[in-house]
């Protein structure tokens, strides 16, 4: 499963594609917002960073000027995949935008008749959003299944990128129904390192080379 880092914070991608965690990066408004940068200027020095996927969202609803914002997104970088919202006027964006050989990442998908349509649309990547879906106690991971066995009876090759990541579990559990990509934010995958076993286990080992004097260099 390839990881995304959902974010829009350079540093904070930096340190985790220097560890060889990082094969793409998505942004949205709300993330840009957060990271107090233009949005172009931010999104280069992004794609400059990273040589996978990245992900840079339009503001229109509709279909036209979505088409000119993404035409425009995509100048920054070759590795742009134009993120449109799963609405009507977004899959026609799609559709044209990769006819024109444009990545394309359709974003705020919460049911598998939505994945089917995107899949139809030709986009690169589709986004279910497993965190909203659960915090309306849905399960985002039912949704995730649903997409995996409906674009692997017909070999959709839209990739399957499971966003709105809350926890590390979620990652696991992404790995396991087979989403293509995940995304999640740099706290969540720092998250998987943690166990409380690990933690125990260091601190007896530490305790015993205090006792023991143990000295390597
Ligand atoms: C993905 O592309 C979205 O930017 C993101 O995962 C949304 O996550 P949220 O629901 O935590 O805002």
């Amino acid at each position: 499963m390839k990881f995304f880092v959902d974010t829009a914070d350079v540093a904070a991608i930096r340190e985790l594609y220097d560890l060889g965690m990082v094969d793409g990066v998505t942004t949205n408004p709300s993330l840009i917002k957060k990271s107090g940068r233009d949005i172009l200027e931010v999104t280069k020095e992004i794609c400059d960073m990273v040589p996978g996927p990245v992900s840079a969202e339009v503001t229109a609803v509709d279909a036209d000027k979505m088409i000119e914002e993404g035409r425009k997104l995509a100048e920054i970088a070759d590795n742009i995949a134009v993120k449109v919202p799963l609405t009507w006027d977004g899959l026609k964006a799609c559709k044209t935008l990769t006819g024109e050989g444009k990545m394309v990442n359709v974003t705020l998908c919460f049911s598998a008749n939505q994945a089917l349509l995107a899949a139809k649309a030709g986009a690169t990547f589709i986004s279910p959003f497993i965190g909203r879906l659960d915090d309306l106690n849905l399960d985002g991971m039912d949704l995730i299944a649903d997409i995996r066995e409906i674009y692997d009876n017909y070999g959709f090759e839209t990739q399957i990128l499971a966003a709105s990541i809350r926890s590390a579990n979620h990652m696991s559990e992404c790995a396991k129904i087979g989403a293509d990509v995940a995304t999640a934010p740099p706290n969540v995958i720092k998250a998987m390192a943690n166990h409380v076993l690990t933690d125990k286990g260091l601190a007896q080992f530490l305790k015993d080379i205090d006792d023991a004097g143990i000295k390597i260099v």
